[in-house]
């Protein structure tokens, strides 16, 4: 992972290579610099004055050799938003990064921000960790199966961002927006990784290192403990492969906790579709198919990182779904961890197989106040929510407004979906307890209908992440390929728990 760390300075550097000041609008649309210095002012006023920068939202204009930098952006504020909201004040960051992502440093000037902040309603400490995040998360890069020359790959890199401001909380602050943004870009990584190299058991000692780098308590099963705890999903899914499957436990367990949150992840580290193959095109796509699991590794990652003080328990089933000789085929009946049988009408409906296995495992094994499981599941999901929500499925209504307002505060978007009985009837088998496909039609809640069945009424979330995990192509600070959602979604969610 190569991001940048931000830090806080009290006052301006007397010189450096590259500073970063914004400029607003005051109510008669006359340009507000703000900035420290006033060398800067006087040599940017030139600009306003022919009317070549004109503060617009998102807009940059440099200026060269002033102060003592080399350049200095100025960078137009969010206009028209009242309050500015953090989402706004992300992008403006983001739209900031390619500009400065050749200097090693760079500073941002927070000096004299409090009164444009303060008129766009928004609070200092929202503006700055919004702005912190939007950089962080645009700089991330996966570069790792590049051939760079070491001295390109250092060019490339944005190492420190200063943020200069006399507040004496923002420390503390940005320091949490870092673990967090971390947390998102080790998900990130995990999900770009390729099949031929993160595969279950990878998967399984990547965990491991983070819980031992982080101080949370990693356990991994392996295909003998599997096979001994019955997960007959998890089991059927992995008979194509050549790799063996892994069950893995994350805790993160603070003194004095009183909840405990279970969270599930799908951890399919390539999903071909099985027997029931998918079509080759976009098929490589299908690596993303663990960002479920990858999710779930952040998030435990950042609670104990950031000592969030509530009981989390990770809880993954991985494998690849494969086609070797001995794979599942369509019409086998296989029986899951909790007895219950399943007729697999479709290979390719392979997620519901193994976390059936992992919610009646965690059911089983924990007191949750509430089980949230996340799973690139389907592809109606797309369909039906694109990619600016991830669906949500729930039989237990309280779980909904405060992930919800955890989605809008990170704007990972969460929209809730309905869950009536009666899709349960298009999962009937004539054969079997329940088949894992139920017809083109709601898609994405049949394949909660069927997960449902495996958390014996307790409160329990689903989220399918199938059209928010992974990008055809960037967008504002989300890159191409694994986006990491989930991780600042739930961290928020946890932490106001
Ligand atoms: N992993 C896929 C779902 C998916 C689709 C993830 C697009 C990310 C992007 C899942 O295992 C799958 O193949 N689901 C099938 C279910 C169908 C056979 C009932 C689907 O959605 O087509
Ligand atoms: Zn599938
Ligand atoms: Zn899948």
């Amino acid at each position: 992972m190569a991001i940048p760390v931000v830090s806080v300075i009290k006052s301006l550097p007397p010189k450096g290579e590259c500073l970063v000041v914004f400029a607003g609008k005051d109510r008669r649309g006359e340009v507000l610099l703000h900035t420290g210095r006033k060398e800067i002012l006087t040599a940017a006023k030139a600009l306003i004055e022919t009317g070549e920068f004109q503060a617009k939202e998102n807009s940059l204009v440099s200026l060269y050799q002033v102060a003592g930098y080399k350049r200095v952006i100025l960078a137009g504020l969010p206009s028209n938003k009242k309050p500015f909201d953090g989402e706004s004040v992300r992008r403006l960051g983001a739209q900031i990064i390619p500009a400065v992502e050749k200097y090693g440093q760079i500073a941002v000037d927070l000096l004299e921000m409090g009164e444009i902040v303060k008129s766009a309603e928004c609070e200092e400490d929202v503006f700055t960790r919004s702005l912190a995040e939007g950089m962080i998360l645009k700089a991330y890069r996966f570069e790792k199966f590049k051939s760079l020359k070491p001295e390109e790959r250092e060019k490339r890199k944005l190492a420190r961002i200063q943020f200069v401001s006399e507040s004496n909380r923002l420390a503390v602050r940005l320091q949490e927006v870092q673990i967090t943004c971390e947390g998102t870009c080790t998900a990130r990584d995990l999900i770009n990784e390729p099949s031929n190299i993160l595969n279950a058991p990878e998967l399984a000692r990547r965990a491991q290192a983070l819980g031992k780098a982080h101080g949370f308590k990693v356990t991994v099963f392996d295909k003998k403990k599997i096979t001994e705890l019955g997960m007959g999903g998890l089991l059927a899914v992995n008979r194509g492969s050549a790799n063996p499957p892994r069950f893995i436990i994350l805790e993160h367990r603070p003194k004095g906790a009183k909840k405990t949150v279970v969270l599930v992840g799908k951890g399919l580290t390539f999903d071909t579709g099985g027997i029931s193959l998918k079509p080759a095109a976009g098929m490589g796509d299908m690596k993303c198919d663990m960002s479920g699991a990858a999710a779930v590794i952040g998030t435990v990652t950042n609670a104990a990182r950031l000592g969030i003080k509530v009981n989390v328990i990770g809880l993954i089933a991985s494998t690849d779904n494969k086609t070797g000789s001995n794979a599942q085929n369509p019409g086998d009946v296989i029986t899951l961890m909790n007895g219950t049988t399943v007729e697999v009408d479709n290979t390719d409906a392979e997620g519901r197989l193994v976390l059936g296995d992992a919610l009646h495992y965690g059911r089983t094994r924990y007191e949750a106040d509430l089980t949230i499981d996340l799973a690139t599941l389907t592809g109606a999901c797309v369909v039906a929510l694109g990619r600016q929500a991830t669906g949500l499925f729930t039989n237990h209504e309280p779980a909904v407004a405060p992930l919800v307002k955890a989605g809008e505060k990170t704007f990972e978007r969460v929209w809730p979906m309905p869950m009536f009985d009666e899709y349960a009837d298009q999962i009937k088998s004539h054969i079997a307890d329940v088949k894992n496909v139920g017809g083109r039609e709601a898609g994405s809640v049949t394949a909660a209908k069927f997960l449902e069945k495996f958390v014996d009424g307790k409160p329990w979330v689903h989220l399918d992440i199938a059209g928010t995990a992974f990008l055809d192509s960037p967008a504002h600070y989300l890159p191409k390929e694994g986006v990491g959602v989930g991780v600042r979604l739930l961290t928020a969610y946890l932490r106001d728990l």
